[in-house]
């Protein structure tokens, strides 16, 4: 079976890894890939977004199964796209990617589902919205692009120059362009987030583990946010008790919503919830696998993944048993310098072999923004590597995941030193 991954960061380096482990596979390929995945895949030199180059290049390649890791494909319509084609695909098709490329859609929904979220209210005029501004929520607001805005359409905002300076930034300067044509001003939770992910055929749903990330930059979650600072699997706040409420009050009505709407979706949905004490809310949906989530979930996975995602693109995940390791998982991701800001790229990479080879079989370390330059490993990117380790308990695979990271170098090499401090 001939496998496309499409997408070249840390997740797909993740789910490359995996699929490379089954022996239902016949060849791996990967658009763009990175050179991590190129260990286990060949890179196809295709864009993420070229829709139609990658459909026609799936056709000729006789591609049995295409897996979409980002969001920004399956907006476009990939999915649709290669489904009429007679293509199969892991990822839902434009209509229910909306439910994360477009946030007015997805709360609206959520609204007329009955699924619990924050209370919120939307705009398409910057006076109206800032007019409204100070009647909503007692001041501390969340002030939301509605489109995508890779990850930074979102303000959580100190107060009312904070969210009037954000509606300037996103409605008059356009800084995320036509995504920030409506806004939405919500009310601002309070909690622990946890990231929930489930995978759907448009009928059954397997929920994989809870996990959590870490978005900011600086320990304790100080400082800016970023796509994601690290992340482990369990997140030991998510309870049986909550994991049976959000099967109820979330991810049932949401397919229950999808098939009343028409809606066959064929992928992964992603929870991104706030947790109080027993109760909930979600912060948002996302509709391809979390990252670094993925880096730290799916390594914990016993059974073949390839199964899986093919009879979820298939519609027949029925009856379907998935095995799951009880050790927890932990990955830490290693930045360059400056980042979420400027930073430099082109540094010379090493000690990942070594950062392996010395976890005994429980370290992988996952690229991100890597590229190979006159035969050198080098930084390309914000998010470098990812290190992921396992072990019995989460303090030992935190303490194998730092090990690990210790043996990595490049100039200007940084990572939180407290992954995973809220569970421990
Ligand atoms: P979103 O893209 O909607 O997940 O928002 C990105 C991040 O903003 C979330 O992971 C939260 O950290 C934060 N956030 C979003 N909505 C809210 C809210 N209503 N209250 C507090 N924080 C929020
Ligand atoms: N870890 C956040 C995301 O994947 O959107």
């Amino acid at each position: 079976m001939n496998v496309l991954i499409v997408g070249g960061g840390g997740r797909e380096h993740t789910l490359a890894w995996k699929l490379a482990q089954s022996p239902l596979l016949g060849k791996l390929y990967c658009a763009p890939g990175n050179p991590g995945i190129a260990e286990v895949a060949e890179k196809v030199d295709l864009g993420a977004e070229d829709v139609e180059e990658l459909k026609k290049w799936a056709l000729d390649k006789k591609i049995d199964l295409t897996v979409v890791g980002p969001e920004a494909p399956l907006v476009l319509g990939l999915a649709d796209s290669f489904r009429e084609a007679g293509l199969r695909v892991f990822g839902p098709g434009r209509t229910g990617a909306l439910l994360e490329g477009s946030k007015v859609w997805s709360k609206r929904k959520m609204k007329k589902w009955g699924i619990p979220t924050a209370e919120f209210a939307v705009f398409d005029d910057f006076d109206e919205a800032r007019y409204h501004l100070g009647r909503f929520y007692g001041g501390a607001v969340v002030i939301k692009a509605d489109g995508l805005a890779a990850g930074k359409g979102v303000t959580v905002a100190s107060g009312p120059a904070e969210a009037e300076q954000a509606l300037y930034d996103i409605m008059i300067e356009k800084a995320f362009g036509e995504a920030g044509d409506r806004v939405i001003i919500e009310q601002c939770l309070s909690g622990e987030e946890v990231s929930v992910l489930a995978i759907s055929d448009g009928n059954n749903l397997i929920t994989l583990p809870s996990a959590q990330d870490h978005k900011a930059i600086g320990e304790g979650d100080r400082g800016p946010n970023t796509g994601g600072m690290g992340a482990y699997s369990p997140a030991p706040i998510y309870t049986e008790q909550l994991a049976r409420k959000t099967e109820d009050e979330v991810f049932k009505p949401l397919l229950k919503g999808f098939k009343d709407e028409g809606i066959d979706f064929r992928g992964v949905i992603y929870a991104g919830l706030m947790v109080s004490g027993d109760h909930f809310k979600v912060l948002e949906f996302n509709v391809r696998f979390g990252d670094p989530e993925t880096q730290a979930i799916i390594p914990r996975l016993k059974s073949d993944l390839l199964p899986l995602l093919l009879k979820a693109a298939d519609g027949n995940l029925g009856g379907i048993e998935v095995e799951w390791s009880s050790e927890p998982a932990v990955c830490v991701v290693l930045a360059s310098k400056g980042y979420p800001g400027h930073y430099e790229k082109g540094l010379p990479i090493h000690g990942i072999k070594i950062a392996e080879e010395g976890g005994e079989g429980k370290v992988a370390v996952f690229h991100a923004g890597t590229a190979i330059k006159e035969r050198h490993l080098v930084t390309a990117g914000g998010r470098v590597l990812g290190v992921t380790a396992w072990d019995s308990d989460l303090k030992k695979a935190v303490d194998r995941a730092y090990r690990a990271a210790e043996e990595i170098e490049y100039e200007g090499c940084y990572y939180r030193k407290d992954i995973a401090y809220r569970a421990l």
